[in-house]
Parts: C-alpha cells; structure tokens; sequence
C-alpha cells in the first residue's frame, strides 16, 4: 500500500529534496510551506515523473493554529499520514539581545513547537496502526550550545533530544523516529539566517540531496539518530571529550567568522 507522507518546509532545500526521494519509492506526498510557487513548481515536476497524489497545503509554522488546522484539513479530506517529516526550520546570526526577540520567538514556534504540536498530532493514528514514522531534521547543532545562534543551536537540542526519548518510547510499537543531523549544507538557509559560511565551511558543505538521501536511508533502517557526513561526526566527539568552556569557545569563533549577507 503506497504510504503518505506529509513533509513541512518542502519548498526548497532539504525538504524539498526529501520530497524527490519519497516520491521516487511511489508515495503520496502533502507538501508544506508558505511559498505556494514553489511548492506548485515542484508538485508539479513530482507528479511528471513520478504520476504519483501530490497535494499542496500553504501554511505558515510561525502561527500557533497551523498544525491543528493542518490536521483537520487532511482529517476532513480522508487522508491518513503515515510517515511526518519535520523539516521546515530557519537560523538567525547575531549575538541574543542583539536580534529582534519576536523573530526568535518565531524560530521557537517553528523549529520547536510546531514540530512538537505535529508529531502529537499524527503520532496516535501511526501508534494505532502500527505503523508509520516521523523524520525530525535536526542538526549538529544539537550537540552543543551556539554563542550567536543560541537560540537556534537551543531548538536544536530540544530536536534532538525530544526525538531520540520518544524513539525509545515507541521502541516495539511499529512506529519509528529519526532525528536527522545535518552539519553545513548548501540550501537557502544561511541566506536567512543572514550568514555565509566560511570558505573552509562551504568548501566542505554537503548538498541537500546528499543530506536528504542519507536521511531517508536511516529513516527506512528505523535510526534512532543519523549525522550526515564523517565529517559531521567529529564535532560530537570532540564535544564529549572536551571540557564545554573550551567547546563553547571554538562554537562562538566557529559563528564569529561567519560574514554578514546583508548589512
Ligand atoms: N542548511 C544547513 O546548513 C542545515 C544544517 C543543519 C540543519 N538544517 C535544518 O534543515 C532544515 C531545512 O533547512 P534548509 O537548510 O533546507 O533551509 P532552507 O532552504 O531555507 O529551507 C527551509 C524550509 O523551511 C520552511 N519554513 C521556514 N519557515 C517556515 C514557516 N514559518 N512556515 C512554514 N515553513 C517554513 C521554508 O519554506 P517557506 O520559506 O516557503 O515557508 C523552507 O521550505 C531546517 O530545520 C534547518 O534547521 C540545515
């Protein structure tokens, strides 16, 4: 039986990659974003190769009654998700007091508690059926606190973290959850975040196709926890090995040396 899979932040980046690789195995997609166009763009191009239900639902995470509106509308239309991928995400750069609070209180809604609020949402019907999952894209940024992303790297954690306990909790159940952690990757995030990475950075970052096929491979293994990229890997050694005023240090200058996009 072909599943369905609803993906938030399907309009660019990692979510829309993961969007291609769900849909090359036959799935049913809900697409979930505020840019309508792109979202119709690439429904469309889903739908040419694919042939496969691709369905549109333009929504913005930042307002509290998204995820349960999102839920009532599929409810209403007859379609049971199967699989949850909580992509949709974004960054700030800049010291704390030094960025607007309602845009990071806006990051909280969306990278924290819309995820929180749709994984609640769907979770019972996948427990019910035994079976199903949820992908939640969280970062190495989790690892550890981000002097100048603090609130960021924070939600991060709370990805993490959240992710890999109910895991444990629905060990047996059917059901599995992934949290993804990607390290540096080449998507329009740091354009809103308001950064470019380092040379050395870009150099080594990872595209979104590569982050999104090696999360989707994890997430069909059942992975509690995937980092993508060896080279994602060394950071949450040397943070469990090094004393955390050191690491705090290399994270703030690692963030430091990032340039501004715009002034
Ligand atoms: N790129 C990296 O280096 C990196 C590293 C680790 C983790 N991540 C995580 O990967 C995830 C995807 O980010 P990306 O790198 O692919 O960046 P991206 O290209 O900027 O994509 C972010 C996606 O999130 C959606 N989104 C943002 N705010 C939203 C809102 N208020 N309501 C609904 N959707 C919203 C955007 O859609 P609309 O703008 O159309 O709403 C877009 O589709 C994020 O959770 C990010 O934290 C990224």
């Amino acid at each position: 039986m072909k599943e369905t899979v609803l993906i938030t932040g399907a309009s660019s980046g990692i979510g829309l990659e993961l969007a291609r690789c769900f849909a090359a195995e036959g799935c049913r997609l809900v697409l979930v974003a505020r840019n309508s166009a792109a979202l119709e763009v690439l429904a469309g191009e889903l739908r040419q190769a694919h042939g496969g239900e691709v369905r549109v639902l333009t929504a913005d995470l930042r307002v509290p009654e998204t995820p349960p509106r999102i839920f009532n509308a599929l409810q209403a239309e007859g379609i049971t998700v199967d699989v949850l991928v909580n992509n949709a995400g974004f960054g700030t750069h800049g010291d704390f007091v030094a960025t607007p609070l309602e845009r990071q209180l806006d990051m909280v809604q969306v990278n924290v508690t819309a995820l929180t609020a749709l994984t609640g949402l769907f979770l019972p019907g996948m427990i019910a059926r035994r079976r199903g999952g949820v992908m939640n894209i969280a970062s190495v940024a989790g690892f550890q606190p981000g002097p100048r992303m603090a609130v960021y790297y924070a939600t991060k954690a709370f990805v993490l973290s959240f992710s890999e306990a109910i895991a444990e909790e629905l060990a047996d159940s059917g059901v599995t959850v992934t949290a993804v952690c990607p390290g540096p990757t080449k998507t329009n995030f740091g354009n809103v975040a308001n950064f470019r990475g380092s040379d050395t950075v870009l150099r080594g970052a990872m595209t979104a196709a590569a982050v999104a096929r090696h999360g989707y491979r994890a997430f069909r293994r059942g992975r509690f926890v995937v980092l993508s990229g060896f080279r994602n890997f060394v950071p949450t050694v040397l943070v469990r090995l090094l004393p955390r005023i050191v690491i705090r240090k290399i994270v703030k200058w690692l963030i430091t040396i990032r340039k501004p996009v715009r002034d």
